[in-house]
């Protein structure tokens, strides 16, 4: 019989884009989103791709009687939980409302998954966990350092309760992944990232400044200790994320999991510096980026990407885009963003 899995942010960009790859795989999907950050119109739009229209239920999770209610309405095989506020800048400037949202709405569907017996979740982590990581690449084993903003706060805090509850409950499965940097678009062009106002990452920035809504792209800091001294990222594609999302459900349903609690990172492995993004987008595209080199951005790491052998070897995943479609989907995506309008 067909798994039902609950995506939660299904609407948001990686969440859109996991619900393809799950529809793809013959699961049945819920999508369950308050609309902060996305649009209803996502989910025609991913009827447009897998030609399945998934349910959709407006809900801020948040909200204790909302979240049981939609527990009680629906029988869920797993959960994939993606609602969360994202911005790293945002959350130094408004902490609360970052904690109240994020660690209420995580705190509410694990009680409803105990209450339901449920057994199996996903939860989005980050690689902001490790910091300024000692050795590169960083396994799931290096060390964990101290947050350096509340959104980094809130995906350790919650790592750390996804374990205690793990601990405490056989029945419950948990698997952490923690996210490098995802970028690009679904190769139909139909969904990909819409920032609001302006974007604080740096493939969004970049194709709003070549369309022609930003005057010049700052390369934030340019004498780090790197081979061109702008900071290095593991840059994935986001459809590659969302398959992980897909291999992480199976080896939970499949019962394959050494333990009840599992992290894995998910990275290509490979580490790109800004000025490699640029000029690859460059290249790619046939273009040129207009940017300027700035002062360092507050915050930054110089450099961290991922040891993926426990997901290759495990999940059985493998990032298979490269920079060179990631850095196309998302000049292609952005073209068919200023078209909309
Ligand atoms: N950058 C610029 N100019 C910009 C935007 C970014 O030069 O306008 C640079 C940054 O300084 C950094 C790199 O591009 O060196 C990537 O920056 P992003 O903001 O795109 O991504 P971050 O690596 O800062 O943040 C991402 C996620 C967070 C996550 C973090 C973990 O957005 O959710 O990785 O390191 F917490």
């Amino acid at each position: 019989m067909k798994k039902t899995i609950l995506v939660t942010g299904g609407t948001g960009y990686i969440g859109s884009h996991t619900v393809i790859a799950l529809q793809e795989q013959g699961y049945n999907v819920i999508i369950v989103d308050n609309l902060s950050n996305s649009e209803e119109e996502v989910i025609y739009n991913i009827e447009k791709i897998t030609h399945i229209l998934p349910v959709f239920e407006k809900i801020d999770l948040v909200d204790e009687q909302a979240c049981e209610a939609l527990f009680n309405n629906y029988a869920i095989d797993a959960v994939i939980h993606f609602a969360a506020y994202k911005y790293v800048n945002e959350s130094v400037n408004e902490p609360l409302r970052y904690y109240k949202n994020n660690f209420h709405s995580i705190l509410n569907v694990l009680t409803e998954m105990q209450k339901h017996q449920i057994k199996n979740l996903v939860f989005s982590s980050s690689c902001t966990v490790y910091g300024t990581p000692d050795s590169l690449p960083v396994t799931e084993n290096s060390p964990i350092k101290k947050a350096m903003s509340p959104y980094g706060n809130t995906k350790q805090v919650i790592e750390e309760v996804l374990e205690d509850c793990c601990k405490a409950n056989n029945n419950l499965f948990v698997t952490s992944l923690r996210y490098f940097n995802p970028i690009g678009a679904h190769p139909s062009l139909k969904i990909g990232e819409v920032a609001k106002g302006i974007p604080p990452n740096l493939l969004p920035y970049l194709t709003q400044t070549v369309i022609g809504k930003r005057e010049y792209l700052s390369v934030f800091g340019n004498d780090y200790d790197t081979p061109d001294g702008t900071c290095i990222r593991d840059y994935i594609h986001v459809s590659d994320l969302a398959d992980a999302h897909v291999c992480a459900i199976q080896r939970m349903i499949e019962k394959n999991t050494i333990s009840n609690y599992e992290v894995f990172n998910v990275g290509t492995g490979i580490g790109y510096s800004v000025l490699d993004i640029v000029h690859t987008f460059e290249k790619v595209n046939n273009l040129k980026v207009n940017y300027q080199i700035k002062g360092r951005r507050e915050g930054d790491i110089a450099k961290i990407w991922a040891d993926t052998r426990k997901a290759n070897e495990l999940l059985k995943w493998k990032a298979k885009y490269s920079l060179e479609d990631m850095l196309k989907t998302s000049w292609e995506w952005e073209k068919v963003m200023a078209n909309k309008k």
